[in-house]
This record gives C-alpha cells, sequence and structure tokens, in this order.
C-alpha cells in the first residue's frame, strides 16, 4: 500500500495582520501521486504551500512521511520537500545561478564533485546550463523561473512542491517543464491556474476557496465539471 506522504488535519492559518488565509483543511497526499491545487486567486494555495516545508509553522496538524514539523525535524523536512515559491526572486540570493543551484546540495553537506554534477543535472533539465556563471538577478522572469526550479530539483527531493511553475514561461519551456514533471516518478503537490498542465500531470485535483478544500478527486472528473468549476470562479476547456 502506498505511505503517506503528506497527512493535514484541521489546518487553521491566521497571518499577524488578521487575514485568515486556511480553515479547517484536510488533505492527504499518497506517495507517488501528483496532486493540482487549484482555485481562485487569493484562495490560499501559496499560503497551504508554504506550510509544507516548516516555511510557516502551527503546531502539529501536517506529517510529512509521518514526521510532525518540529525544530528538530526541520532540517530533515527541507531535505525532503523541495518548494519552488511562485516569485522566483525570493528562491535566488547568490552571486551566480550555479550558486544558487548548488546553495541547497552545499547545505546538505553534498561532496564538491557531486554538488557539481547536481547543478549541472538540474540546469540542463530546466534548459539553462548556458547561463550558470550569469548573475540569476539579471535574468529574465521566465529565466528566473526556471532556475528557481532547478535550485529544489538539485537537492533531489521526494515531494516536489511547486507554486506556478508554468508562469511566465515561453510555449517552448512551459511544454518542455510539462514533459520533465511527467517523467519525474517522485510525489508533486502543484498550485496552478493552468489547468492543461492540471490535466497532463495531475492525478487528484483539489479545489481551494477560501482557504478550504471544497472538492477532491481524480483529476478528469473534476476538470470536467463544470459547474463546479465555475462556481469557484474556474474554467477549462471548450
Ligand atoms: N503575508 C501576508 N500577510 C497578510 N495576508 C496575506 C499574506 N499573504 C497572503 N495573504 C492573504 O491570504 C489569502 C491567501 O493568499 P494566497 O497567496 O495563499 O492565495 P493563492 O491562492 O496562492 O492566490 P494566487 O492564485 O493569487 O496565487 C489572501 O486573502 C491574501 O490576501
Ligand atoms: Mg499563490
Amino acid at each position: 500500500m502506498a505511505r503517506n506522504a503528506v497527512e493535514i488535519k484541521d489546518l487553521n492559518y491566521v497571518y499577524p495582520d488578521g487575514t485568515r488565509a486556511l480553515s479547517h483543511l484536510d488533505l492527504h497526499v499518497f506517495e507517488g501521486e501528483a496532486v493540482g491545487l487549484i482555485g481562485p486567486n487569493g484562495a490560499g494555495k501559496s499560503t497551504l504551500l508554504l506550510h509544507l516545508n516548516g516555511i510557516l509553522r502551527t503546531d502539529h496538524q501536517i506529517r510529512i512521511f509521518g514526521l510532525d514539523i518540529t525544530d528538530n525535524n526541520l532540517p530533515m523536512i527541507r531535505s525532503r520537500v523541495g518548494l519552488v515559491f511562485q516569485d522566483p526572486e525570493h528562491q535566488l540570493f547568490m552571486p551566480t545561478v550555479f550558486d544558487d543551484v548548488g546553495f541547497g546540495p552545499v547545505n546538505m553537506g553534498m561532496k564538491k564533485d557531486d554538488v557539481v554534477r547536481s547543478v549541472q543535472s538540474a540546469l540542463e533539465e530546466v534548459d539553462m546550463l548556458s547561463f550558470a556563471e550569469r548573475s540569476s538577478h539579471h535574468l529574465s522572469v521566465g529565466e528566473k523561473k526556471r532556475v528557481a526550479i532547478a535550485t529544489v530539483l538539485s537537492m533531489h527531493p521526494q515531494i516536489l512542491v511547486l507554486d506556478e511553475p508554468s508562469s511566465n514561461l515561453d510555449p517552448k519551456h512551459r511544454r518542455e517543464l510539462i514533459h520533465l514533471l511527467k517523467k519525474l516518478t517522485l510525489t508533486k503537490i502543484i498550485a496552478t491556474h493552468d489547468l492543461d498542465l492540471v490535466s497532463e500531470i495531475c492525478t487528484r485535483v483539489a479545489i481551494l476557496d477560501k482557504g478550504r478544500i471544497v472538492a477532491a478527486g481524480p483529476a478528469s472528473a473534476i476538470l470536467q465539471n463544470k459547474p463546479l468549476l465555475a462556481r469557484h470562479d474556474l474554467d477549462y476547456g471548450a
């Protein structure tokens, strides 16, 4: 039987300014699943993803492969859960693309040769190897997005968590990303407005609205349910 990769029970989150972003949220993801999180702007998708590797914390509502997210477990959780932020600016802070993609592997204590190999293969996967010595800050938005994805691939996580991975990508690189994500067999959780990407990659879909999961099921069933999508300001297909 498949293992639980992510278990969330009754997760509530209120930002310091009093904005309630998540309400009584339950979600289970099994190892090997690819789950699409869809929903209107402000639904809470990004807030939920930020909880999966402890960037936002509450007590004991989330388990990753059975582990609570505690101070002691945080390094282990972060090595297992690779999170790509919605805004790539939040992911890139080193002098060069190579250093940004190597930051995680170096931090994990990987040997120098292995760091170089991991960085090269991650950059190749997002078609950015020729940018290795460039400054991340001077890239276009789409190029930054691809490097941000590489910063996580280079860590070989067990759960890949992507927030709007296809936004700002040109058609060629969006297609290549979809191809790459299809090829990767690890557990994937993807928040996106790109429902074509969801239909190609995700086995299951959860709709978030106003901080709650309002529907979840097989991707094909959810994406074909036009009245359900319309109730949550979503639309798919002709
Ligand atoms: N740092 C913050 N402080 C206060 N409120 C916040 C903060 N970040 C997000 N919010 C609020 O929390 C709610 C959920 O936002 P979130 O970014 O999780 O939505 P989302 O579903 O990812 O939206 P989008 O589709 O636009 O990316 C929104 O009402 C938003 O205004
Ligand atoms: Mg978001």
